[in-house]
């Protein structure tokens, strides 16, 4: 039997999981809303946080799987990419249980735990396949050949899609993060009422940024002609970013599958949480045969479960690391 401790803390949420034999019995995620009065993460609240959470975020993942810190065999955590003061607090703190315990240490990338993740559950992909990976920080066609063999066919040139997501609902006076909320009033709105460019970028690289300006330039003025439109459109404006924002990343994914000769996709990431990219790419499997494969949603945004399944395959090929490594805000596969 072997049972992995995993710790996330890139970012803004502060999590703890445990892994038995490769089944995720516990994930306890500590949200931190503290950001919302600002408009974005703030980097130097986000570290303070993480260290009054972390603790108890780990005891809950123990006690929820009904184990005793003695029975854990190693400890895996998030060492990138992210923000360099959150990363520290996971990565000293595994480092300490590691050492206290004396268990081995495993270092996990958060992008690559993210497509990971689609091995929590069944049905799981089978090799080679291909992952959009959608974040707030990345955009990404990645080829996974296997656990850890993975190539970056396609990525984002400026922001990610979880950025174009955020940067609209600010446009639209949404308070941060504004995926979920544009996710929620496109539910009610008609995705076709405006339309909004789409970039025309060779290959398989995605660009957010062009679209960020044309909806900043359409809101500025729509409301210069009636103060009250985004009060009264403010579902269609939404439905009709969501449409476009799906639309940009579906075609590339598409072209992907067809290049690769790939028939197996798979979304991963916090905006493969987005209901619209959920069902275009239902769609578009019906449509072009193929199979896909999309995490439920307590694994799209970040969790340790993803992080504890990535490090108990590590786990298995003993691929660990020494207690002189450093978390890393840019990490390479
Ligand atoms: O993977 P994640 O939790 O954190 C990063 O590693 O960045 O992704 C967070 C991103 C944010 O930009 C958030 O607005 C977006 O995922 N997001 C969504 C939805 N849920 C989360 N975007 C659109 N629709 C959603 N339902
Ligand atoms: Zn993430």
């Amino acid at each position: 039997m072997s049972i992995v401790l995993g710790i996330e803390s890139s970012c803004d949420e502060t999590s703890a999981s445990i892994c038995i034999d490769g089944k995720i019995v516990s994930n306890i995620i500590a949200n931190q809303t503290i950001h919302e009065q600002y408009g974005g993460v703030v980097p130097e609240l986000a570290s303070r946080v993480h260290q009054q959470n972390i603790v108890p975020a780990v005891d809950q993942a123990i006690n929820a799987a009904k184990i005793s810190k003695k029975q854990i065999d190693a400890v895996a955590f998030t060492r990138g990419p992210g923000l360099l003061g959150s990363l520290l607090v996971g990565t000293c703190f595994s480092k300490a249980f590691a050492l206290a315990n004396s268990i081995p240490l495993i270092e996990v990338n958060h992008m690559q735990a993210h497509i990971l993740a689609h091995f929590i559950d069944e049905p799981k992909p089978k090799f080679p396949f291909l992952c959009l990976t959608v974040s707030g920080g990345h955009t990404q066609i990645v080829l996974v050949k296997d656990y850890f063999d993975m190539q970056i066919v396609g990525e984002t040139l400026d922001d990610a899609a979880g950025e174009a997501f955020d940067k609209t609902a600010k446009i639209l006076d949404l308070p941060y993060p504004g995926g979920p909320l544009i996710d929620k009033y496109a539910k009610e709105g008609n995705p076709n009422k405006y339309t909004f460019p789409e970039p025309q970028i060779a290959g398989l690289n995605f660009s957010f940024s062009g679209l960020k300006t044309a909806i900043l330039y359409f809101v500025r003025d729509q409301v210069k002609a009636n103060p009250n439109f985004l009060q009264e459109n403010l579902n269609d404006v939404c439905a009709s970013v969501q449409s476009r924002i799906v639309s940009i990343l579906l075609n590339k994914f598409k072209k992907a599958a067809k290049e690769h000769h790939i028939t197996d996709l798979a979304i991963a990431g916090g905006v493969s949480a987005n209901s619209g990219l959920r069902k275009g790419l239902t769609d578009l499997a019906k449509e072009q045969n193929f199979n896909v494969f999309i995490p439920q949603f307590q694994y799209c945004t970040d969790n340790a479960a993803m992080i504890a399944i990535a490090g108990y395959y590590k786990f298995l090929n003993k691929d660990f690391v020494g207690q002189d490594v450093a978390p890393l805000a840019r990490m390479p596969f």
